[in-house]
Formats: structure tokens, sequence, C-alpha cells
């Protein structure tokens, strides 16, 4: 998400460190996984190595920075354990079944690429590998319990997947805000608060930090998956590196459908001052947390 403006210019080059720790730590955890079969592993090599913004492993990472002063080994793992999870519901948000999406990070999506059956059984295998990897290799046994709770709670049937289920159902429909907020507060935004936790929690976070972050992070996720609406009737394929106007074509249930892009762009950035207003406590040491609220706003990808 690279911006031109000199302010964030230490913002952007954060983020670029952040993203080169979890593009390693993934490559490291898929090359270590010596027995996959090898159509599978290229498969799950072609998703995993898509250029994604990777804003909540990310958020794992400076999320542990902000409670421990540094990141560690746990919040790199829990961070490419997030992201897989993530790839995995993109991966399948993508079938003929789901939203039909022939693009994804500027490439042909996994069933494009590969074949569906491949797609179904990639996204099974990272969402597999995920629970797995924070199993054996966080280093404190209650952590990882931890971790696998959050990760679980934010990504199962009252979740993302209740998020996802709520989505379609909503197609075609005239839709309310009221089941706007629920749809986009499950599929996205709980993705977010979860980010938020697991890296507090690796960093050693007590309860009160880590409920602050998660509801921070609750709060930019919404605004995220308001702005992603935004982007699909606003930016190009291009720029998006997925279909622009699916949403409209698909007939969703979006925040632009429901309340027009105005409205949408005031309720985004109504939560982005909620969310920078919950960092106070935390001082300078939260700088990246509250450029990101500020940063998702005018996102053009
Ligand atoms: C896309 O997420 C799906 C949504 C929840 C909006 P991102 O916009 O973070 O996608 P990548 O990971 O950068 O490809
Ligand atoms: C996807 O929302 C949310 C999840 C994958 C959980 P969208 O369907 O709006 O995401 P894009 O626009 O395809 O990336
Ligand atoms: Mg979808
Ligand atoms: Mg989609
Ligand atoms: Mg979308």
């Amino acid at each position: 998400m690279p911006s031109s403006r000199a302010t964030n210019l230490d913002f952007d080059a954060s983020l670029a460190e952040k993203v080169q720790i979890v593009n390693e730590t993934l490559q490291r955890l898929l090359a270590e996984q010596r027995e996959v079969p090898r159509a599978l592993r290229e498969a799950l090599r072609y998703t995993l190595s898509g250029p994604g913004k990777r804003i909540r492993p990310a958020l794992v990472l400076w999320c542990c920075e902000l409670i421990a002063g540094g990141d560690n080994a746990n919040a790199r793992i829990a961070s490419a354990a997030l992201e897989m999870v993530h790839t995995y519901s993109l991966v399948h948000d993508d079938l003929p079944a789901m939203d039909d999406d022939d693009l994804r990070r500027g490439r042909p999506t996994c069933h494009k690429a590969f074949d569906e059956a491949t797609a179904i059984l990639t996204g099974d295998g990272l969402l597999t590998l995920a629970f797995e990897v924070l199993a054996d290799r966080i280093d404190d046994p209650a952590l990882a319990v931890r971790l696998i709770s959050e990760l679980a709670h934010a990504a199962g049937p009252a979740g993302m997947i209740a998020g996802q289920v709520a989505d379609l159902q909503a197609e075609n429909t005239a839709g309310s805000l009221e089941t706007l907020e629920y749809i986009h507060t499950n599929k996205t935004a709980k993705m977010f608060r979860c980010a938020a936790r697991m890296g507090a929690l690796c960093g050693g976070a007590g309860p009160e930090p880590l409920e602050t972050l998660g509801q921070y992070g609750l709060k930019i996720g919404l605004g995220f998956q308001i702005a992603d609406d935004i982007l699909d009737v606003s930016a190009s394929s291009e720029q998006l590196g997925k279909t622009a106007g699916k949403d409209v074509q698909a007939a969703k249930c979006t925040y632009p459908a429901v309340v027009g892009i105005e409205t949408a762009k005031e309720l985004e950035r109504q939560l982005a001052r909620q969310a920078v207003a919950l960092l106070e406590s935390f001082a300078a040491p939260a700088a990246a947390l509250r450029q990101l609220a500020v940063v998702l706003l005018d996102r053009n990808r």
C-alpha cells in the first residue's frame, strides 16, 4: 500500500519491514512441510506468494511490538498463521459457488490457475496448516492454546464463516445498515480484532491492553471492509488486482449500495477516529497503529 506522502515515509518503511518478515516466515513454514504432494505444494506456494497487502499479519507484529517493545518468534508464527487463514478465505471466497472471481492479487484465482478441486483443497490445507504451526511452533503451550482459541473463534462459524454465509444470503436483497454491520463485522472485522489480540498476547499483554487493542482492531476492520466496498465501485481492476465492479454485478449488500458512497466514507472516517481514540493510553509507541487507521481510509488497493 505505497503512499507518496512524506508524512507516511516511516509508516511505509515499517509496513515494508513487516511484509518482509511475514513473507519470509510463510516461505519458511511451507518449505518445512516435507510430505506435501507436489501438485498441492505448487498451489499452496502460488496462493501464499501472491502480492497480498499483509495488513492483518502486520497488525499482529505491530501490536506485539507495542506491548513488548519488539516483535518475537511467537508473533512471527502467529502472523503467518493468521495470513494463512486469510489467504484460505480468499481462495474459497473466489470459488464459483461463492463470489466466482477470476482475478486475485493481480493473478488468476487459485481455481483458474489450477482447478476447482485443487482450490478447495488448497484452502483446506491452508486453514489446517495455520493451526498446526500454532500448535507446534509457539514456544509456550499456554500461549499456543490461547492463540489457537482466538483464531478459531474469529475464523469459525460464529465469526468469519457466519459473515460469509450472511454475505451470500444478502445478495439480491435491499439490506439494512444493521445487516451490513453484521456481515462486515463477522466476515472481516473479527479477523482484524483477532490479529491485534494475537499480537498483544505474543507480547505478553494483560487483560486491559488486550481488550483495547482488540476494540481498535474491530474498528479498523469494519472500516477496512467499508473501504473494500467503496473501492469495488470506484477503483480499477488493475489497481485492485481483482475484478472491480463485482459487487454491483452480484447484487451484493454493500455500504455504497445501502447508504451511498458519501455516507460510507463518513462512516469510515468515524471508525478511524474512534480507533485512534482507543489508542490514547499507549501514547507515542502506538504511532504506527494510529497511522494505519488513517492510511486505510484512502488506500487505493
Ligand atoms: C480482501 O482482503 C478481503 C477483504 C476482507 C476485504 P485484503 O484487501 O486484505 O486482500 P489482500 O490480502 O491484500 O489480497
Ligand atoms: C471477503 O469479502 C471476505 C472474506 C474473504 C472473508 P469480499 O468478497 O468483499 O472480498 P473481495 O472483494 O473478494 O476481496
Ligand atoms: Mg465475498
Ligand atoms: Mg469476494
Ligand atoms: Mg469486496
